[in-house]
């Protein structure tokens, strides 16, 4: 059983989620209108959700068709499957990602890529996006968005939670428990670098790709976060 359902928050972010209850994990997209009015979607979702994602930001009068830009956090189909629907309601689109998503986007798909530079500020379509590369997060080329107009983080896989995406943000301890029965980090050091990188920004609202998302305490659940890494990868050392 799966279950799909559009959320807004304030005007400008919408977040568009499957949630599979045979996996008690959800898969979210959003999508951003930026202060020209343009739309900038985050994340492209499997191929099979496509036609729900459609018609959900149908529902909330949003075409998938004015779609300009998708920024691909990194190369695994949750994040990047359904680009060829995206081209082809816009063949104008053009995918922003990390060098080697980016590169290897525009080999397999008819797509007009830009690379996204780490904590190098771009403006996409008339919103400042701040890319941040988070290493082996858990892919070798991952990257979380930050976009400071609206002091919101777009984190992909960190702060990743199992169960809906209704209710408060995960707990700690909820985020702890995701990570280790997904076992999906490589290492935590890499994890601890990422958070590292996080901490400087200024941030109210966390959207992580599964799961609920943030709104409060964010630069406490970065340090504690980072202190469960710290705690932890001795033990995670001694076992290697
Ligand atoms: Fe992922
Ligand atoms: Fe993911």
């Amino acid at each position: 059983m799966s279950d799909a359902r559009i959320d807004a928050f304030g005007g400008d972010i919408v977040r568009n989620s499957v949630y599979i209850e045979k996996l008690d994990l959800a898969f979210s997209q959003f999508v951003v209108r930026s202060p020209t009015g343009a739309r900038l979607a985050i994340s492209a979702g499997m191929r099979a959700d496509f036609d729900g994602f459609q018609r959900n930001l149908q529902a909330v009068g949003i075409d998938v068709a004015a779609i300009a830009a998708l920024i691909v956090p990194h190369f695994e189909a949750d994040e990047m499957a359904a680009l060829p629907e995206f081209l082809s309601r816009n063949p104008a689109l053009v995918a922003y990602a990390h060098p080697i998503c980016a590169h290897a986007l525009a080999d397999i798909f008819p797509v007009k890529t830009r690379i996204l530079k780490d904590e190098t500020p771009v403006t996409i379509n008339g919103e400042v996006v701040v890319p941040i590369h988070v290493k082996h997060v858990h892919q070798w080329d991952s990257l979380v968005v930050y976009l400071p107009r609206l002091k919101a983080l777009f984190s992909s896989d960190i702060f990743m939670s199992y169960g809906p995406v209704d209710g408060a943000g995960p707990t700690l301890d909820a985020m702890v428990r995701s990570i280790e029965k997904s076992g999906y980090l490589p290492s935590l050091d890499y994890l601890a670098d990422a958070l590292g990188k996080l901490r400087k920004y200024d941030i109210d609202r966390v959207f992580p790709m599964h799961g609920a998302a943030l709104h409060e305490a964010i630069p406490e659940t970065i340090d504690g976060l980072a202190a469960y890494c710290e705690k932890t990868r001795p033990v995670e050392a001694a076992l290697r």
